[in-house]
């Protein structure tokens, strides 16, 4: 055979080999609003790109017939490319090709790239779209989840793992994502289930759809299993281009720097009245967040879960911060158990990644009651407490309000090495807030009192003015200085400038027992 010749039957067979499994799978992708394997990755990573390796791999498998359909590249498409000229490691699977189930090859591929990308410090994006585990192939398709698994597991605090769920996710199919930093999913044409309906239905009797039992909305604002739901499938790829702008390569680099015109020294008047005179009056902390960073940016994660803190990323002086904020316009800004777990988990990414963390607080403490005492409310604060304990990346507080009881120590107090407190005058530092306090503390006086109503007003101004304020605590260097809040970008600015050779370490261990 002539050169020529072979270089054809090469182009044929990729040509094949791109096509996964036929044109009439293709269109049925299509019909269903949903794009294939590699018009997602030519989406995902900047323009050409894309090197795909093992475009020839094809199943071993002869039960079930298997050995009659065989699909060049198998049902995922695996290989590396840029985003923003940055190197990613990726995969892609094909739901055309057996539904995306995951067997032996398809498995093998994606531990291939997951080794390049853990080896070569870049971050993998897994994009989902799976049956689950390859029925056909049975406890070999098993021993692939696995193999993946361990290198999830591996691989975490290592390298940024991001996963997006862009179909009908099954079964191992989301134990993987589950074991990654951050999932995307897309609305109204993915999923995510550990069992579909129809178990559902066969072990509980259940009637129940995909998207009820799991779908975008409900992973992401009733289980915060996703942590970024998007409208579109090419608005999933998006957002996930602009997450990975805010992050490091790998654990052993910074985030990259992003130069912005916005003024360091730039002071909004309008923070200075962000804050309402009546203490239960709420306001919108993303508001306070968006005229403190760089150019307004910020990009927030876990949006539609647990409202009542609110977490993202955003830039300061061109430098990424975490940001975790108490929200006082859900709920009053108070920690429960989910808020508690989505601060942790927030707090232990950017720690692993050397993202500085910014913390705004205004919270009244943690949420009372039977429910949260009897689902462990205990334990899911101690996972934040933990994790800002641990947390050893520059560390910045400002407490724009309340500072009560057990959250004041949570939430990034100098005891628990935080590098700056600053606290704005309207900051209230306290165990309690007055009213409860008083009730506690002057009991016995106001059962006796002749007027018990205005005594009641009087301790409670007494308390108000004794320590509903930031200076008793400034006056013991809990807060390191009580500034003006339109201060507050420039004096952040500054203090990252100041820590930006922080070193702290943990004492040598095996690994620490967070409380999960
Ligand atoms: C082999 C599969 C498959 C699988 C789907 N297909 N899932 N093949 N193994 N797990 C095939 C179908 O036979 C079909 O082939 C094609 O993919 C498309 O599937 P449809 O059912 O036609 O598509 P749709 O109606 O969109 O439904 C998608 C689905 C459904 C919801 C994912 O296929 C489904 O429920 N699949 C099974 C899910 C599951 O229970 N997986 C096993 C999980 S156990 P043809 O040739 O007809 O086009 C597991 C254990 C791992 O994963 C545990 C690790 C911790």
């Amino acid at each position: 055979m002539s050169e020529t010749l072979k270089i054809q039957k090469l182009n044929e067979i990729k040509a094949r080999s791109r096509l996964g499994g036929g044109q009439a799978r293709i269109d049925a992708q299509h019909k269903k609003g949903r794009m294939t394997a590699r018009e997602r990755l030519d989406l995902l990573l900047d323009r050409g790109s894309f090197r795909e390796v093992d475009p020839f791999v094809v199943h071993r498998t002869t039960d079930f017939g298997l050995d009659e359909q065989k699909y060049m590249s198998d049902s995922v498409v695996t290989g590396w490319g840029t985003i923003d000229g940055r190197l990613v490691y990726a995969y892609s699977q094909d739901f055309t090709v057996f539904g995306g189930s995951l067997g032996e090859v398809h498995a093998e591929k994606i531990c291939k790239i997951m080794d390049m990308a853990l080896k070569n410090g870049a971050p993998i994006i897994g994009l989902n779209d799976s049956g689950g585990a390859r029925i056909q192939e049975g406890v070999v398709s098993l021993a692939g989840y696995a193999d993946i698994f361990l290198r999830n597991t591996m691989a975490s605090g290592v390298i940024p793992q991001i996963s997006a769920i862009m179909g009908p996710c099954a079964g191992g199919a989301v134990y993987s994502p589950a074991l990654t930093d951050f999932i995307f999913m897309t609305r109204n044409t993915s999923y995510m289930f550990v069992t579909g309906p129809d178990v559902v239905k066969a072990v509980t009797h259940e009637e129940v759809t995909q998207e009820e039992l799991g779908g975008a909305s409900v992973h992401s604002e009733k289980s915060g299993v996703c942590h970024v739901a998007a409208d579109s499938e090419a608005d999933t790829l998006y957002q996930i281009r602009k997450l990975l702008a805010y992050l490091p390569q790998n654990n052993m680099e910074d985030a990259p720097l992003v130069p912005t015109s916005d003024d360091p020294l730039r002071m909004d008047e309008e923070l200075n009245t962000m804050i309402p005179d009546d203490p239960n009056k709420p306001y919108d902390i993303k508001d306070v967040i968006r005229l403190i960073v760089d150019d307004g940016n910020f990009y927030e994660i876990h949006e539609n879960y647990a409202g009542n803190i609110v977490v993202g990323f955003a830039r300061l002086g061109g430098n990424s911060v975490g940001i975790v904020a108490n929200q006082p316009a859900v709920l009053a800004g108070v920690l429960d158990i989910d808020a508690s777990e989505k601060g942790a988990r927030f707090v232990r990414f950017c720690d692993a990644f050397n993202i500085p963390i910014v913390t705004f607080e205004d919270v009244p403490g943690f949420l009372p009651g039977t429910f949260q005492e009897h689902h462990g409310i205990i334990r899911s604060g101690a996972k934040l407490l933990y994790a800002y304990c641990e947390a050893t990346v520059p560390k910045l507080t400002v407490i724009t309000r309340k500072a009560y009881g057990g959250a004041y120590c949570v939430m990034s107090s100098k005891h628990i090495r935080s590098d700056l407190n600053l606290a704005w005058p309207t900051a209230e530092i306290a165990v309690m807030g007055p009213d409860g306090a008083v009730n506690i503390i002057f009991r016995k006086e106001l059962e006796s009192a002749a007027d018990p109503v205005r005594r009641k007003a009087e301790l409670v101004a007494e308390y108000k003015e004794k320590f509903a304020n930031p200076y008793v605590a400034a006056s013991r260097g809990y807060v390191d200085d009580v500034i003006e809040p339109k201060e507050t970008r420039p004096r952040l600015i500054n203090a990252l400038a100041m820590l930006s050779n922080k070193r702290d370490s943990n004492p040598a261990k095996k690994h620490g027992n967070i409380p999960l």
